[in-house]
């Protein structure tokens, strides 16, 4: 896919090219977010966890390391993220931290979503390196 290969030049670009992903992802991500969010009752359809499967590699990943070891942010594999409460990475993930770059994610993914992101952080041990070698 031409955007792995784009992803790839911009994190060779360091850190530069992570913030370039950034903010060129981010209107992207507006656009794919919202109509699915709308649907969504409780737990994310199928349809939709791919996408926020997806997300994680390519928009948490364009921070926190395409294999989420890591970046701009600290990584977010299953070991660093061990005895931080659920209701923590919730409330970092919705409100983003201020004052980092962490940015707030309330506005794009709804309630559902965020809980589907804590779940797969909480439950995937190597979800990085299992999914995206
Ligand atoms: C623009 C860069 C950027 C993006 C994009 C980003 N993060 Fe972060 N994130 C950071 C930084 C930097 C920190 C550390 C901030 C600090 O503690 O000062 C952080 C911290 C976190 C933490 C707290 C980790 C800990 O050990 O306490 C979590 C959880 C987290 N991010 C999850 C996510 C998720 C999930 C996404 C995608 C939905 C995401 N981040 C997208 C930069 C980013």
């Amino acid at each position: 896919m031409g955007g792995m290969k784009n992803f790839i030049t911009f994190q060779v670009t360091g850190l530069k090219g992570y913030i370039l992903l950034c903010l060129l992802l981010s209107p992207l991500l507006q656009l794919s977010a919202e109509p699915s969010a709308q649907i969504l009752a409780s737990e994310p359809g199928t349809e939709r966890q791919q996408e926020l499967q997806y997300l994680l590699k390519q928009d948490c990943g364009s921070c926190h390391g395409l294999r989420l070891k890591g970046g701009l942010g600290p990584p977010l594999l299953q070991e660093a993220l061990k005895g931080k409460p659920k209701l923590y990475l919730k409330q970092v993930i919705s409100k983003g931290i201020p004052g980092s770059a962490m940015p707030p994610w309330e506005n794009l993914l709804s309630d559902n979503d965020i809980d589907y992101l804590v779940q797969l952080l909480s439950t995937q041990p190597s979800l990085g390196a299992q999914q995206y070698d």
